[in-house]
């Protein structure tokens, strides 16, 4: 069997929602102390919807495809929602990560929830 699903190689080679957006009202910036790598999440939220979402991942390519993974499941969805989503939904929407590499879908967990802290600390 391949290490990489077919959808870790399309998020990893295609990544969805790339970049910045310029005025966000929520952002989140997370690391894993051990690899190094970083992932920062913009978001623009209105009425309690997440209107847009970004993220710029310095890291390994699960991070990336779990980033790329992440924002297409939370885009257009409520906050509320979107604080629920866990690392596991995320990887399995990936079709798998391999077990050494759960911990890089788990930046993406994090780096919503930061964003979504954020937001609500300027509420
Ligand atoms: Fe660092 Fe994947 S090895 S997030």
């Amino acid at each position: 069997m391949a290490l990489y699903s077919e959808k870790v190689m399309d998020h990893f080679r295609n990544p969805r929602n790339v970049g910045v957006i310029e005025d966000a009202n929520a952002i989140g910036e997370v690391g894993n102390a051990k690899c190094g790598d970083i992932m920062k999440m913009y978001m623009k939220i209105e009425d309690e919807i997440i209107k847009d979402v970004k993220f710029e991942t310095f890291g390994c390519g699960s991070a990336i495809a779990s980033s790329s993974m992440a924002t297409e499941l939370i885009k257009g969805k409520p906050v509320s929602e979107a604080m629920e989503l866990t690392n596991k939904a995320v990887a399995e929407a990936l079709d798998g990560l391999p077990d050494y590499k759960m911990h890089c879908s788990v930046l993406a967990e994090e780096a919503i929830k930061s964003a979504l802290d954020d937001y609500r600390s300027r509420q």
